[in-house]
Parts: structure tokens; C-alpha cells; sequence
């Protein structure tokens, strides 16, 4: 795993930013699997400032969202469609058709999860997936189990995701009980994977992520087995790792 630790969270969005650019320049046809949650919301907007000085071009990549919850239309202010729209793709030169986020009100779930798994393998993978990470270990919206999910699934989201997850909504009741998700399998197939990790309310899950056991308990553990894998933290969300590197 490499490790990279920045002062601050605005460092931290610069360095994920200039790591995005790199690729798309190397490959403008990049794949690139997104967040949603504050977290990323630095890095886009860093994107968009870069866009806006024609230090980069969207125009050729794909985008494949990491998760959607259930129940919620594409015009629900909540829906991770919306808050991809309103904090990036409108900013930014990406063609519409190269966009691909989980239909959060699909009558037949198992169906789009398993064409979303199709498109992945036809445009030949995901060369780089930005992951942010849940108070208790989760990543995309798997959560803490007894083994490690497979393919796109639909999942039920833990009481601890909903109320984290509660402060955009009304109300802890208005949070969807379910989603769509990237499974862990294919977060694992992909290339190379960035994890940004901001705050002090994450430095317990990103230690236990990356010093602890492997275990589907903690679901970021896995990802000490990719062999391309680079994390971003900010001092507050490192300021308990034993290694400060
Ligand atoms: C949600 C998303 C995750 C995200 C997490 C953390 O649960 N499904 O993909 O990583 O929130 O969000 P934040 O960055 O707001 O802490």
C-alpha cells in the first residue's frame, strides 16, 4: 500500500487531483469508478478548477459511480445521480453517454446490478476507482459482514451508515434502509485504487484498515491484498496510525 500523508484536507484533494489528471493524460480514454459523501467533493471541485484552465479534458473518459440508494429517483436532492450532476458532471466536459450510475429505482434490481457488471467488462475495467471510507470500515456501501461481497448486489445499509449518513437528510427516517453497490470483488478488480480518507471520525477505521486484520468485519482490509493501491489521509484521519510515515 502506499501511504501518502498530507498536511490538510486541501492538500489532500490537490495531490488525489493532480494523481486523476496523470491518468486521464496517459490514457483520455480512462475508466474511472467515483464517490459520493464530502469527502470527494474536494477533489471535484480541484478537477473543475483544472478543467476550467485547460489542464485536462473529461470528454473521452467513462465514470462508473460506486453506489446509488434504492428508493430515490434521479431528481431527488439525496440521490448520489444528483450530487454527481451538481458537484461534477456539470462542470466539466464529460460526455453523457459515458456516465453510469446505479438506477436507485429499478423494478429489477438483480438485472441492473448485473448490466452495470456488463458495461464495467466491456469497456475493459475500471483503470482507477477513487474510494472514500464509512466510519466503520465500509467501502461503496459494503458493510461490516461475515464475508466479503462479490459482483454489484443490492445491500441493506447498517443503522451506523444510516445515521452518519442522516445529516443530508430531514430526518434519520428519510435515509433509504437500502442500496446498490460495487461489490467488493469488483472494487478488487480494479487497476489501481485511491482511498481518500479525511477527519478525525475516520482515523480508527482507516488504521484498523491498514494495520489490522484482514477481515470482512472491516471491509477497506481487503484492500491490503491489491497490488495497486495509494492512500490519501489528512493528519487528523492518520493521528493514530503507528507509522507516521
Ligand atoms: C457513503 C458512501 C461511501 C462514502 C461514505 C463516506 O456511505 N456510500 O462511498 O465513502 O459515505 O462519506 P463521507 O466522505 O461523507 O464521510
Amino acid at each position: 500500500m502506499n501511504i501518502i500523508l498530507t498536511k490538510n484536507y486541501e492538500e489532500l484533494c490537490e495531490i488525489a487531483a493532480e494523481r486523476v489528471v496523470d491518468i486521464i493524460k496517459s490514457k483520455p480514454n480512462a475508466v474511472l469508478g467515483l464517490p459520493t459523501g464530502s469527502t470527494p467533493l474536494g477533489l471535484y471541485n480541484e478537477l473543475i478548477k483544472k478543467y476550467r484552465e485547460n489542464e485536462v479534458s473529461f470528454e473521452e473518459i467513462s465514470t462508473f459511480n460506486l453506489d446509488e440508494y434504492e428508493g430515490l429517483d434521479k431528481n431527488n436532492p439525496n440521490s448520489y445521480y444528483r450530487f454527481m450532476f451538481d458537484n461534477f458532471f456539470k462542470n466539466i466536459d464529460i460526455n453523457g453517454k459515458n456516465i453510469n450510475i446505479l438506477n436507485g429505482i429499478s423494478d429489477n434490481s438483480d438485472f441492473e446490478c448485473d448490466e452495470f457488471e456488463s458495461k464495467i467488462k466491456r469497456v475493459g475495467g475500471i483503470d482507477l476507482i477513487i474510494l472514500g471510507l464509512g466510519v466503520n470500515g465500509h467501502i461503496g456501501f459494503n458493510e461490516p459482514s461475515n464475508f466479503f461481497s462479490g459482483n454489484t448486489f443490492r445491500v441493506k445499509l447498517h443503522k451506523e451508515t444510516i445515521v452518519a449518513n442522516s445529516r443530508f437528510f430531514n430526518s434519520t427516517d428519510e435515509v433509504p434502509k437500502y442500496a446498490l453497490t460495487m461489490g467488493v470483488k469488483t472494487i478488487m478488480q480494479c487497476k489501481k485504487v485511491m482511498v481518500l480518507v479525511s477527519g478525525t471520525s475516520k482515523a480508527e477505521a482507516i488504521k484498523k484498515a491498514i494495520e489490522g486484520e484482514i477481515t470482512p468485519q472491516l471491509p477497506a482490509s481487503i484492500l491490503q491484498l491489491h497490488k495497486d493501491v495509494t492512500i490519501i489521509l489528512d493528519s487528523d484521519a492518520s493521528h493514530l496510525l503507528n507509522n507516521k510515515l
